[in-house]
């Protein structure tokens, strides 16, 4: 069936209220970011005006203590049913990221939350038995519980039925509406529910399937309010060629400006036959679309909940965001659709939109609709959050698809974590323990005089840094383990287990050697800590440091130095516990369970953060 308009009524509207008269368009001050005119529209200026939408704002430079801000998202995740590991593996990211750039020194607001509303979530809760609001307070907690036992230490969690998010969402559809860019039509189409959008035939699979979640799409008739997409056709064009990096990475801009190129269409932006939403605002007998809903929770977010609740407040505490984490399915929304709404607004536009690639479970995109998830909570129970943490970001280039096996992610936690780092700490101060009383005897950079290993560290640090900048996460945890590598290399090759046993001169050399591995070790988890915060801690702690010291690192720490002579280290214990197969599984080695389908393994627990 084709997707129609009713071209007539179309056309009507757009006479009485044509595109390009924006109306009543108030200015707000300047202390903000809107940037509004009083001749043209402001994305209809010069190139050089259309520049200004990236630039960062007053109040995102100047921070609380003058610090730069760095605002990043999550996506607001559907609560149609639980997290699923695909869920965590954004957030995941994101953690790390924000981690990073608060190591930086950056005032980092780092925004994720629920997205409630919609079709989707209302037929999930009847399935459930529940009511809507009671289904959301249940599925959004659980978001929160497994945040938790990740260790995501977000800043803003917005939930779209949040009270001071419905009023943003009222004064934004306002804006557009008053901007011309918002009538109404009817629309027949086909309909994704989990998507929650219209399809075009062309990119459904045999019998209507949406490709995604390869499901039917549903014929749908009504009669909608639009939103002008297709008058941004023309700036969205020049700002994805003026700024290639407002969307990441780059081969994902090109899918971007094919899909503009093909032509914009206008989309239905209200829903008649859903009740679970927010009413548009003066025709209550609609409810505004969950995407038109859920994306203004970027900017809700913003606020606390004793300010007065106004867009003019949310966008001065630190719109525009730097960074939009997706995943690649929900491109669209972010980079064609948002920055339309926002022009249309008068606002300013996200720095950056990075689409991630899938967690694939046999080739096919893991989810909830498709019912092939792995189950997160199981996961952190068995290995802990930084085994979780470390392996999705070091396994799955950022950006391209990845898949799970429980074989590669025990090979890999256990040779990365347990061994290149857990082991060499543990060697190391058992040595100290046995030969120097498990104090240092001179301080790092004195041991290290003139030692080509510190040059090594000091490059790979560099590396690392570089990689987390780009969010290339897979390449950074690289570099932090390449130093972990030449710890070891260095290890071997001076063997100051057998130079204490010389005695004299050399047992000097050894402890020194001591000293400089274990500033290896320091600089280690410093580097490690936006990945694998608990184990950096762990590692931290054993080397005689405090929680409070632990909690105030910054990047700097990477430097060589840190650690001084007369430093007492803790008693070795493994930072991180290998995990051993059962013997009994060992055998039936690689024929996984029946029942679940899954290798079983035993795993002794380590330290938790408060116990380390
Ligand atoms: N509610 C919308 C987002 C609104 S943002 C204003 C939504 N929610 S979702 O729960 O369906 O998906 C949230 C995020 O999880 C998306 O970025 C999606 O790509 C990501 N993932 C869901 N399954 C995934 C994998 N299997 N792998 C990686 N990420 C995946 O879309």
């Amino acid at each position: 069936m084709a997707a129609r308009f009713n071209t007539s009524l179309h056309n009507a509207l757009s006479l009485l209220n044509p595109f390009n008269t924006p109306l009543n368009t108030k200015p707000f001050s300047s202390r903000n970011s809107f940037r509004l005119s009083k001749k043209l529209p402001y994305y209809l200026q010069s190139s050089s005006t259309n520049r200004a939408l990236y630039c960062t704002s007053s109040s995102q430079e100047n921070g609380v203590d003058g610090a730069e801000t760095f605002v990043l998202t999550t996506p607001l995740y559907y609560v149609n049913a639980p997290p699923h590991m695909g869920s965590a593996y954004t957030t995941i990211a994101a953690d790390s990221i924000a981690r990073f750039q608060r190591l930086l020194g950056k005032k980092v607001i780092f925004i994720t939350g629920t997205d409630e509303h919609g079709e989707k979530i209302a037929t999930s809760a009847a399935a459930n038995g529940r009511n809507p609001a009671e289904h959301c307070d249940i599925i959004s907690q659980s978001y929160r519980s497994l945040w938790k036992d990740l260790d995501i230490a977000y800043d803003k969690f917005i939930r779209t039925t949040d009270p001071k998010h419905e009023a943003i969402v009222k004064e934004f559809y306002s804006r557009v509406f008053a901007n011309g860019d918002i009538y109404r039509a009817d629309y027949e189409g086909l309909y994704c529910v989990n998507c929650e959008e219209y399809k075009d035939e062309k990119e459904l699979l045999e019998n209507n399937c949406c490709p995604v979640h390869q499901m039917p799409c549903v014929a749908r008739k009504e009669d909608n309010y639009f939103f002008a997409l297709s008058k941004y056709q023309k700036p969205l064009e020049d700002i994805l060629s003026q700024n290639p990096r407002f969307v990441q990475p780059s081969y994902r801009l090109n899918e971007v400006q094919s899909w503009i190129k093909s032509g914009l269409r206008d989309f239905s932006i209200s829903r008649a036959l859903v009740d679970w939403g927010i009413p548009v605002p003066d025709d209550d007998k609609q409810t505004i679309y969950v995407w038109f809903d859920a994306l203004l929770g970027y900017i809700s977010a913003l606020t606390d909940d004793n300010e007065q609740q106004s867009l003019e407040t949310a966008v001065s505490l630190g719109w525009p965001a730097s960074v939009h984490l997706i995943g690649k399915d929900i491109l669209r929304f972010h980079a064609v659709y948002w920055p339309a709404m926002l022009m249309s607004a008068g606002l300013n536009l996200p720095k950056m939109v990075f689409g991630h690639g899938f967690l694939t479970k046999d080739g096919l995109k893991m989810g909830k609709s498709l019912g092939n998830t792995l189950e997160p909570f199981e996961l952190v129970q068995k290995f802990g959050p930084d085994a979780v943490r470390y392996f999705f970001l070091r396994e799955v280039e950022f950006g391209n698809d990845g898949d799970y096996s429980e074989d590669r992610f025990i090979k890999i936690v256990n040779a990365h974590l347990a061994n290149t780092i857990g082991n060499l700490l543990n060697r190391t101060l058992g040595l100290l323990k046995k030969n120097c009383e498990s104090t240092l005897v001179v301080d790092s950079t004195i041991a290290a005089e003139e030692n080509p290993l510190k040059d090594t560290v000091e490059k790979l640090v560099k590396k690392a840094r570089t990689n987390y900048e780009n969010l290339s996460l897979s390449s950074a945890c690289e570099a932090v383990l390449e130093i972990g590598n030449a710890g070891n290399t260095y290890m071997d090759q001076r063997a100051p287990w057998f130079l204490f046993k010389q005695g004299g001169v050399s047992a000097e050399a050894a402890a020194k050697d001591l000293v400089i591995i274990l500033e290896v070790m320091r600089i280690i988890a410093v580097a490690l800590s936006p990945i694998a915060p608990c184990l950096s801690l762990r590692i931290y702690s054993q080397l005689g440091y405090s929680l409070d010291q632990f909690n105030s690192i910054t990047w700097n720490d990477t430097k060589w130095g840190g650690l001084k002579g007369g430093q007492v280290m803790e008693q070795a214990s493994p930072v991180f516990a290998r995990i051993e197969l059962n013997p009994e599984e060992e055998k039936k080695k690689p024929k996984a369970s029946k029942k679940t389908g899954k290798v079983e393994v035993k795993v002794e627990q380590p330290q938790t953060v408060a116990e380390a």
